[in-house]
């Protein structure tokens, strides 16, 4: 099997497993008991926590933990905007419920499908940025739309299906000049770029996604917000979320992060050249091949392509019969395929964005995976053009 999907999930590294096995086994104890077992447990927490602060630079409480990527978005989104800020609104009375929000169009659901929820059912005002053809927000439009009622701007770093990374230093300095809260997704971008949470106020992360165990994620929230809890329970996280922590996936998020960032540089150049290979030999042996985000900045493990005529639903599967998982943007509804979201969002027409694919690499991702996956496509699509023109003939 090749595996060039990734951003979808990664595979768990063996520091992490490492990490996670004693509280698996020996050490199961429930870290709010006040028992020997619990103080394990607890000990676990408090050092992960300290480790991934380490690592990107802010402070232990300034990290909530949650149990993914969704869960740290939807608290970020729904916690932050249905917080009364400390100023204006609040010396002014206004209710709680209402209130202004940017966010992109391109955003992972787990932020858009948040910010709708607001939209619909609790009388907040989103304004939606547009992407360029190449997936980047309108800087001018961001600082347009800011209104002294905005309570929270929401932009990921780097999109999950077409690897295109935001200016979100540009977006930072126009976010702190009018004082609203920046939230940024950072589950794709997190082991793949620089991480500067100076930049923002929140920001998203999912364990999965930088070699780490499912189930565990976490919430970057600057020192001196207040946030809404989106669940209720117990006084965990300071209050910030409820419920029993996941101690060996923390444990296990914690090594993987260490794990994943001590060789991020030269890791990304192994990458951007095994990226570049592919499309060369897809772009050379399709003639129809088109990469989407080609002009941004993007991450390097991620190849978004569109083979024009060729319904990427049909293209998966045949690529998954030749063993390589890769996957697309669309889902799946009642049998027929709906196309990305983000795609569109970046005004590619239905078609192209019907035909697309995405390869995304990885630490275990080799030069003759590479070659195979070219071949394997190449291989399919003229296939599938065979088939196409004889039944075009009969
Ligand atoms: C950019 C981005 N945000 C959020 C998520 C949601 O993360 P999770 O699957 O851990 O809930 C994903 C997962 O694909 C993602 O790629």
């Amino acid at each position: 099997m090749i595996y060039l999907d990734y951003n979808a999930t990664t595979p768990l590294c063996d520091e992490a497993r490492g990490a996670m096995l004693p509280y698996l086994e020996r050490h199961f104890g429930n870290p709010s008991s006040v028992h020997a077992a619990g103080r394990d447990a607890r000990a676990a927490v408090d050092e992960a926590r300290d480790n991934l602060a380490r690592l990107l630079h802010v402070k232990p409480h300034e990290i909530i933990f949650t149990n993914g990527g969704t869960e740290s978005c939807n608290l970020a989104v729904l916690g932050l905007a249905r917080c009364l800020p400390a100023g204006a609104l609040a010396k002014a009375g206004r209710s709680s419920r209402g209130g202004h929000i940017i966010s992109n169009r391109a955003e992972h659901h787990a932020v858009l499908n948040a910010a709708e929820h607001l939209e619909k059912h609790e009388g907040f005002e989103v304004t939606w940025l547009n992407v360029s053809r190449d997936g980047i927000i309108d800087l001018d439009q961001l600082a347009a739309a800011l209104r002294p009622d905005t309570r929270l701007v929401s932009i990921m770093t780097a999109n999950n299906e077409t690897g295109v990374i935001q200016p979100m230093r540009e977006v930072s300095q126009i976010c702190r000049e009018r004082g609203a809260l920046l939230h940024s997704d950072m589950v794709q971008s997190f082991g793949k770029i620089e991480t500067d949470l100076s930049l923002v106020d929140a920001a998203s992360f999912a364990a999965h996604k930088f070699y780490g165990p499912k189930g565990a994620g976490f919430l970057f929230l600057r020192s001196g917000l207040s946030i809404q809890p989106i669940m209720f329970g117990g006084a965990h996280e300071n209050e910030r979320r409820p419920g029993t922590e996941n101690v060996p996936a923390i444990a296990g998020m914690a090594a993987a992060a260490e794990w994943t960032s001590r060789d991020r540089e030269e890791e990304q150049q192994r990458e951007t050249k095994l990226h570049d290979e592919l499309w060369t030999r897809i772009s050379q042996n399709v003639p129809d091949a088109k990469q989407n985000g080609a002009n941004a900045p993007r991450l390097a493990n991620t190849l978004n392509i569109s083979l024009l005529g060729v319904d990427s639903e049909t293209l998966l599967i045949a690529l998954d019969l030749e063993g390589v998982c890769a996957s697309s943007g669309s889902a799946c509804m009642v049998g027929s395929v709906v196309a990305s979201h983000v795609l569109l969002a970046m005004g590619l027409p239905i078609e192209r964005a019907r035909s697309a694919v995405r390869f995304s690499l990885g630490k275990w991702t080799t030069a003759e995976e590479i070659k195979a996956t070219g071949d394997a496509v190449q291989k399919i699509v003229e296939r599938l053009q065979t088939r196409k023109s004889a039944y075009a003939v009969a």
